[in-house]
């Protein structure tokens, strides 16, 4: 949800800022513009519609001379996608720009003062009004930029992550979190970078200061970074060596990310078993549950909470846990849980999921659960994020940077942790036997083969593709542990085809959806063979008997099924357990292939943004 990027050092401003901005368009890319602090003192901010390619065409004859600089790209909340709601904003007196991400949610409040006061207004954004109320409070104060961006912020309420400039001073960032992400590399030669997550800076730098809660950096060239918080008690600098690299931010050859996460999937699934199956797969180390044995062992309930694709994955670990731990669990989007007056008690175990580590929504509801007396446990990729520092214990899911917008290897890791998650807990509850523990652990030494397995259909998806790419409507259906994946596979669909999807559990397709079907809508149905096989063949006539085009994904050797469908996709047979992992991949593939054929941008669709850190 939106990007920040800062600059301040010897090097080019304006193309570490780009390159940044680039790296960072995942945020969201509806406008992009640079504040550019240029050595004459002045500010020049250059602003366009549209992704960060756009400026650069729009920047080609400005003058770009800077000695540092913030940059933005947008993910909208308040006012359309325009030049003029571009950020960054600057004051009406010109002398300070500032980028945000996040939302101020009393802006009309502090608007309405400053305007009584006599500023007026171009954009439609919360951002300007916090541009205008600081330089408001450092002309009337006649104090520092820092001192002006510590009053404010004292008067806001909402969510940011901001950098502030001013013509003034232009050896100065000022920089400011609260519940949104913002990281601080530490540069050679007393030069340093500020983003939302470290990947603008890591050719340039591995030490990082990831800003906290309420703090606000001062960073000055050539002089130690200073932290302090809204009552200018000093912190301490906590400088993270980072474990990134380029490569992983690249798209290796591959035309687009998410084509390349698709396939890192045999890696990533190794980097997440890794040390964690033990014993050539006899038993099961998750550090976060070793460490919190009692917890795990007396809990009375497991409380899942989690957004979107981390829903899904979410609801799949409710199948895990139940079969396997036999304790209840409950699966909550976030967003309706946070407002639902919820009934949280000391002894239920809350597992929050998220890939970046900085869902809004997600993060409230850890605060809720912890207020409870919860044990709450995060499930999160991004190292160093939000998620990881706000629970009690984790589990990092270790797939890299997940850069498509469309979420896929970050969905298979948190489906893997859950899965071992399932199977720690039982050992520690004792609902497993050490031998079906084996079973299963000695299973997902070799899934990552599966899956690579399962990588060599993508030519005859990318086939089967072009027959589906017209339909207006399609229906996903599962059952069991691939009623989740049915909804996780229309979910990609409708994310970067724009087709319209409905997943839904197969036998509730008799009570309504079944009314759609007909020759124009397709079916896709995930029947492995489990113990649900002989219930989903039944749905699987009902949608042939009514006219329906099915594509089934299915076990391999499954003739049943393959006499009924009309194409069907064959997976190796794995525990009905671990099938999820092995059936969403054909449709990650599905998807991909449908919307390359109608056109569309995978890694960057319409409206959507990587990281929801707004409600
Ligand atoms: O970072 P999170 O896992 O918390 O994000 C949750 C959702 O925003 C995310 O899964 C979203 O649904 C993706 N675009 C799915 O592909």
């Amino acid at each position: 949800m939106c990007g920040i990027v800062g600059y301040l050092g010897e090097g080019n401003v304006y193309d570490i800022l780009i390159k940044g901005l680039h790296r960072l368009e995942y945020r969201g890319y509806d406008s992009a513009g640079v504040a550019l602090v240029s050595p004459s003192g002045n500010i020049n901010v250059f602003k366009a519609k549209g992704k960060v390619a756009n400026l650069e065409s729009f920047c080609q004859s400005k003058d770009l001379s800077a000695r540092a600089g913030i940059a933005h790209t947008r993910w909208a909340t308040h006012g359309e996608p325009s030049d003029v709601n571009a950020h960054p904003h600057f004051s009406e007196d010109g002398n300070i720009a500032i980028v945000h991400n996040g939302t101020i949610e009393n802006y009309k409040l502090l608007k309405d003062v400053l305007e009584k006061h006599g500023c007026s207004f171009h954009s439609e954004t919360d951002t300007e009004v916090l541009a205008q109320l600081i330089e408001y409070i450092r002309v009337t104060n006649k104090c520092s930029l820092l001192d002006a961006v510590r009053e404010a912020l004292k008067q806001v309420v909402g969510a940011y992550a901001i950098a502030v400039v001013a013509k003034d001073d232009p050896d100065t960032i000022i920089a400011a979190r609260q519940s949104s992400p913002l990281a601080i590399g530490i540069g050679e030669n007393g030069s340093y970078f500020l983003a939302s997550d470290a990947s603008p800076f890591v050719e340039y730098t591995n030490e990082c200061v990831y800003l906290k809660d309420g703090e606000i950096a001062e960073i000055r060239r050539g002089v130690p970074l200073k932290i302090t918080n809204l009552n200018n008690e000093e912190s301490t600098v906590d400088v993270t060596t980072l474990q990134l690299s380029i490569s992983q931010l690249e798209k290796g050859g591959y035309p687009h990310f998410m084509l390349k996460e698709i396939f890192e999937q045999p890696s990533t699934l190794r980097d997440c078993i890794r040390g964690r199956v033990v014993a050539d797969g006899d038993r099961i180390n998750i550090n976060g549950v070793n460490d919190n044995k009692e917890k795990f062992r007396n809990a009375k309930r497991i409380v899942i909470v989690a957004c979107g694709t981390s829903w899904h994955a979410g609801l799949i670990g409710k199948y895990l846990l139940q079969d396997m731990c036999k304790v209840p669990v409950v699966v909550e989007y976030a967003s309706e849980f946070r407002y639902s007056n919820p009934i949280i008690n000391a002894d239920d175990v809350v597992i929050a999921i998220s890939q970046s580590g900085e869902t809004a929504d997600t993060l409230a509801a850890i605060q809720i659960a912890k207020e409870a007396g919860a044990f709450v446990f995060g499930i999160s990729n991004v190292v160093g994020s939000s998620i990881p520092r706000e629970t009690y214990a984790g589990c990092y899911i270790h797939v890299g940077p997940e850069i498509g917008v469309a979420s896929t290897k970050a969905f298979t890791g948190q489906v893997m942790v859950l899965t071992l998650l399932a199977l720690a807990i039982a050992q520690i509850r004792g609902t497993l036997s050490d031998e079906e523990i084996a079973k299963v652990g000695k299973c997902i030494l070799k899934l990552p083969d599966y899956v690579e397995q399962v990588l060599k259909l993508s030519p005859q998806i990318e086939r089967l593709s072009l027959i589906y790419t017209y339909a207006r409507n399609f229906l996903y259906l599962g059952r069991g542990y691939s009623y989740p994946v049915a909804l996780e596979g229309a979910l990609k669909l409708k994310e970067i085809s724009y087709i319209h999807a409905e997943g839904y559990p197969a036998a509730e397709m008799k009570h309504g959806p079944i009314a759609l079907i007909d020759q124009e809508m397709p079916t896709v149905i995930i029947a492995p063979q489990d113990h649900l096989y002989e219930k989903i063949v039944s749905n699987v006539q009902q949608v042939k008997a009514r006219g329906g085009s099915i594509l089934a994904i299915v076990t391999e050797g499954d003739s049943v099924i393959a006499n009924l469908a009309d194409h069907v996709l064959e997976v190796p047979d794995v525990p009905e357990c671990l099938s999820p992992i092995i059936t969403s991949v054909p449709l990650q593939l599905l998807s991909y292939y449908i919307a390359i054929n109608k056109g569309k941008d995978v890694d960057m669709p319409r409206n959507l943004a990587k990281s929801v850190t707004v409600e």
